[in-house]
């Protein structure tokens, strides 16, 4: 069978910065309180004439190109995001349109926080058994434009951000080199914990516009904040466990975790329970705020033009979010 590798990784973020200090011209919040409780600085809003797709198209520009392989080399789609473009039809297929991709197949992931992931198991499993030689794994999000900015929201408003991030995936040269193993759990028991009710069937756009409209909260999205605060610091390190249980690997041997940025305490959090010293986890929350499934593919990126990831090392991925969904990946690079 073969092992998959990420070939190359690319990332693009959104050129409007958006200060914590910014936020509290329109909200009753502070920098004190954000960088407090959130690790959170700043963060990239996008402006109109940008999209989910077409901030995954930039990223996957640069995925390609760090990937040293022509676009017509990508036989296969793989898109996660919480925000499409459009209800329907998924980002997936306009990115493959963007792109200029003739007929190749796109597949929509909806595993938010974890979507990217959940993707790249799912390219992984393709790789290995041959069907796909290099497939586009993105993870695209644009929240800043369907976020409560007002003081009602803030409990949420002030964590999100917007930003794409995009992996190369194909057949590893050697067999010691790729994808060891990927985990992914699910508990929709908690569904409801972080959500965004409408519009979707649940609540049509007719219904939100005849009942509240914009007073409708149920058009923003909603957290369930220490709810959410709990379960991430359980699960991520139990999905990382897994993992290294799974390869008969220690958490000491990890050279680099890139945990799903959602919040630099969670991160923390794990970092102190694993055991595990700074230089061996990367977060970048402070600049990016959480922008959901492409958290991961850009701090992977930026780690590695930071010069953090080298051929050999032993790279873990882990994400926890709405679903709830967790998963890890457990790659020697
Ligand atoms: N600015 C200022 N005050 C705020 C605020 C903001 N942006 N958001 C909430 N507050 C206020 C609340 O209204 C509340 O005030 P009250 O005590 O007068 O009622 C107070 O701060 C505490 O709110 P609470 O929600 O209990 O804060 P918290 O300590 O739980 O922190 C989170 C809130 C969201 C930062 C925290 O719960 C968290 O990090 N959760 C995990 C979220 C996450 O990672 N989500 C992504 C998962 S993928």
């Amino acid at each position: 069978m073969n092992s998959a590798i990420i070939k190359g990784i690319g990332y693009y973020v959104p050129k409007n910065v958006v200060t914590n200090e910014d936020l509290s011209k329109i909200m009753d919040t502070s920098d004190e309180w954000i960088t407090e409780r959130t690790g959170i600085k700043e963060r990239r809003w996008i402006n109109n004439d940008e999209s989910t797709s077409s901030m995954a198209l930039e990223a996957s520009k640069n995925a390609i190109q760090d990937a040293d392989i022509e676009k017509s080399a990508i036989d296969f789609i793989i898109f996660a995001t919480l925000s499409p473009d459009y209800y329907f039809p998924g980002p997936g297929v306009t990115l493959q349109k963007e792109l200029g991709l003739d007929t190749i197949g796109a597949l929509d992931v909806r595993n938010q926080c974890s979507g990217f992931v959940y993707a790249l198991s799912i390219a992984d499993q393709y790789i290995k058994t041959g069907m796909y030689q290099n497939i586009l794994v993105v993870g695209s999000e644009y929240h800043s434009g369907g976020l409560d900015k007002t003081t009602k929201g803030r409990g949420v408003s002030v964590i999100f951000g917007d930003g794409a991030g995009a992996a190369i995936v194909s057949k590893s040269p050697s067999k010691e080199r790729g994808i060891l193993s990927t985990h992914l759990h699910a508990q929709g028991e908690h569904a409801e914990e972080l959500t965004l009710i409408g519009p979707s069937t649940r609540r049509w756009v007719p219904q939100i516009i005849d009942g509240a409209g914009k007073d409708d909260d149920a058009i923003y999205p909603y957290m369930n904040g220490t709810f959410v605060f709990k379960h991430a610091v359980t699960r991520f390190p139990e999905v990382i466990n897994e993992a290294l249980k799974k390869n008969d690997l220690n958490a000491e041997d990890i050279d680099l975790l890139i945990p799903h940025q959602a919040n630099l305490r969670i991160s923390q959090f794990v970092q102190k329970k694993m055991g595990l010293t700074d230089s061996q986890v990367f977060n970048n929350i402070q600049k990016y705020g959480n922008t959901t499934a492409a958290s991961i593919p850009i701090a992977l990126a930026e780690a590695k033009q930071a010069g953090l990831v080298s051929q050999g090392d032993l790279i873990c991925l882990a994400a926890f979010g709405s679903g709830f969904t967790w998963a890890s990946a457990l790659i020697r690079w």
